[in-house]
């Protein structure tokens, strides 16, 4: 897996060649988006989503469920995601806004999201298979931009601003890994708690699903200022098996700059293991993909520690073979 995560440069490269294909011929007087996927092919969606949310003239959603919510109709641009194509949420979900008439976009490496994309001649992209789902973030990520701008819902440039987040990744690279390593022996034998600030959520979330699936433990995470409004109040009694992980960003808003300086005050009663993890750069896209790329770093070396295989995912495969 490490060399998987040191392969995300490629990924994206390779993903912005690959993007440059997307014909989309759908309409575009939708009134709403949805995306639509599970776990490594979900996680992209929640993220882009919260890329383009304030530049967006529609409503844009990330969904992760059999069913899509109750406003999905001839209006909707569904966009479904699932690098296997196999995964039976996405195809119900994508089955159900056929029926309700939306508009269709699939990104797959194969399987039967391609097949029925062909049969049923709704837009599609593939991506190069092969790879855990997870480890293909570099590709969905760039299809999801790509995509979003050409259907006139993202303002930015994707090429430009992927392609300058990497190159700003790979300057960094040597001290990315180094406060990963030392991010991964702090929370050895912890609990984990991620915190950060809500238009960041799907980073967050992106590092727990990297945690539970590459270093095999179980964490949680939250967001400020919601946090402030309940879980502070469970670090009572002392937590000292618990450390936090905050992804924090220069652009969170002043306020809750301060609610993170005062929580950490007071989670300081309970733990003394709290690290700050500060991104870099100019932009939204380019801050996520810093914590992005970093937290994927933190995984491997985390799994390294535990002495387990960060790749295997048994317990899913299982999952899913039990209920085929
Ligand atoms: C990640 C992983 C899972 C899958 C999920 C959905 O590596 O194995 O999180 O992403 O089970 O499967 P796909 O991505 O094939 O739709």
């Amino acid at each position: 897996m490490k060399e998987l995560v040191a392969d995300f440069f490629n990924h994206v490269g390779e993903g912005l060649k690959i993007a440059e294909g997307i014909k989309y011929t759908g309409s575009k007087t939708f009134k709403n988006v949805v995306i639509t996927g599970l776990g490594g092919s979900g996680i992209g969606g929640r993220i882009v989503s919260q890329w383009v949310a304030n530049e967006s003239q529609v409503p844009i959603y990330s969904n992760s469920n059999y069913s899509l919510p109750n406003f999905v109709g001839k209006d909707t641009l569904v966009v479904a995601c699932s690098y296997s194509g196999n995964t039976e949420e996405t195809l119900e979900s994508v089955d159900e806004a056929i029926a309700r008439g939306a508009t269709l976009f699939c990104i797959s490496s194969g399987g039967k999201l391609i097949d029925l994309a062909k049969a049923k001649n709704i837009d599609f992209i593939q991506i190069p298979g092969g790879l855990p789902p997870r480890a293909a973030i570099g590709y969905s990520l760039t299809q999801l931009t790509v995509l979003m701008k050409q259907v006139g819902v993202a303002q930015f440039a994707p090429f430009k601003e992927i392609s300058s987040a990497c190159e700003m990744l790979q300057a960094n690279l040597d001290e990315i890994k180094a406060t990963a390593k030392s991010c991964a022996e702090k929370i050895h034998h912890k609990q984990v708690v991620i915190y950060t600030e809500a238009m960041y959520e799907g980073v967050a979330i992106r590092l727990r699903q990297q945690l539970n699936e590459n270093a095999k433990i179980l964490c949680w995470h939250h967001v400020l200022p919601e946090m402030n409004h309940n879980e502070l109040v469970g670090w009572a009694g002392g937590h000292k098996e618990i450390a936090v992980l905050n992804l924090r960003n220069e652009d969170e808003h002043k306020r809750t700059k301060e609610r993170f300086k005062i929580s950490g005050e007071i989670m300081g009663r309970h733990t003394d293991n709290i690290i700050d993890i500060n991104s870099k750069g100019s932009s939204r896209v380019q801050r996520s993909l810093y914590h992005i790329h970093l937290g994927d770093w933190i995984s491997v070396y985390l799994a390294e520690l535990r002495k387990v295989d960060p790749i295997e995912v048994k317990v899913i495969d299982f999952l899913k073979g039990t209920l085929a």
